[in-house]
């Protein structure tokens, strides 16, 4: 099935997104990165992010397309993440893509950041269906979700403090491995040992919820220790062990959750889905089950807007109408508030 034809804006973070995507095939899906500009802060500044969108947003549009190789009149509608992100950011976008629907006189279509991570399997694979169980792990959120149907889900777990992302980006920072941590981490740890140290793995007695600020202190305890008694451990192997920790759980956690839901589709989605070491273990522990697993190439975790773009094809599909763009919609919004 082709069509229809959505230009999707993602700016809920520190990457400017946009894509032009047909049915579920994309015509062209652009980043403007902003590492350079929150790398000398170690994390994401949200008011240096929001100017950078407002820089970033129309000529990557323009980008947008003329590579996807459309008119602005093509376009059937307009996706945009409506949140959970930072406020400047998300309005940002927001706005524009808002402008740019009234003017185009095209339907608008406010998305859940989440459940366009969800969906991004979708743009990979075609036989990608419910029901699953879909890992999503990201800057901001770590959840293990039941998707019963597309639109029908039950979050059956998350994390409890810190995101799987945040506990690898804090933990970076803390080694001075840099911004961001979770590509810093997986870099570092290539050639480590993952068994060099054994960190904890919170929370044996939740199926489905994760905690990692205790990882946290127990690594800065650790390197404090060593520091002191003059043993500094290879980093490499520290970074592993920190990986394997992270990945253990988020590995363990989700396949609780097939067994206990007795599907045999596990997803997988954000950011630190791009993690090599995760995507090995999922991968194999997928194939000793026999269940399939569908984790998009890493440009597809993290954020984009091609992802955004797909639940509003999915929701034309079903002819769900576009948002009331000239009445209350409230960016940062959440889905089900
Ligand atoms: O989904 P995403 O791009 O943005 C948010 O919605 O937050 O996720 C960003 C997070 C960051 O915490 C980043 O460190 C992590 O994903 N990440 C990774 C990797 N690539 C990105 N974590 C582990 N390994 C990676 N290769
Ligand atoms: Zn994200």
């Amino acid at each position: 099935m082709s069509g229809p034809l959505v230009l999707g804006f993602e700016t809920s973070c520190d990457e400017t997104g946009v894509a032009v995507i047909e049915g579920l095939t994309i015509r062209s899906s652009l980043l403007a990165s902003q590492v350079d500009d929150h790398a000398r802060f170690g994390g994401v500044v949200p008011e240096v992010a929001a100017r950078a969108h407002v820089e970033a947003i129309r000529p990557l549009t323009h980008q947008a397309i003329t590579q996807a190789g459309i008119h602005p009149n093509d376009i059937d509608a307009i996706a945009v993440t409506r949140g959970p992100g930072l406020i400047g950011p998300l309005m940002v976008g927001y706005s524009f893509a808002k402008s740019f629907a009234y003017a185009l006189g095209k339907p608008l279509y406010g998305i859940d950041h989440m459940e366009g991570h969800l969906f991004a399997p979708r743009l990979s694979f075609g036989d990608y269906e419910p029901p699953a169980v879909v890992i999503l792990a990201s800057g901001g959120h770590s959840q293990i979700v039941h998707v019963k149907a597309w639109g029908d889900y039950e979050v059956l777990g998350g994390t409890i403090d810190d995101a799987a992302g945040e506990a690898f980006d804090k933990l970076a920072r803390f080694m001075g491995l840099g911004f961001p941590g979770g590509p810093a981490i997986d870099r570092d740890s290539q050639g480590g040992n993952p068994d060099a140290v054994r960190f904890p793995r919170a929370l044996r007695d939740r199926p489905y919820d994760f905690s990692f600020s205790g990882l946290k202190t127990s690594v800065v305890t650790y390197l404090e220790k060593a520091r002191d008694a003059d043993e500094l451990p290879l980093r490499p192997d520290v970074s592993a062990s920190i990986q394997e920790a992270i990945v253990d759980v988020l590995v363990d956690k989700t396949f609780n959750a097939v067994e206990a839901t007795g599907v045999e589709v596990v997803g997988g989605g954000g950011g630190v889905l791009a993690n090599r070491r995760l995507r090995e273990r999922l991968a194999s522990e997928a194939d000793r089950r026999g269940v399939g697993l569908f984790v998009p190439e890493p440009a597809l975790c993290t954020d984009n807007g091609a992802m955004i773009a797909s639940v509003a094809v999915s929701k034309i599909r079903n002819g769900v109408p576009g948002d009331d763009i000239v009445g209350d919609v409230t960016p940062g919004r959440r889905l089900d508030a």
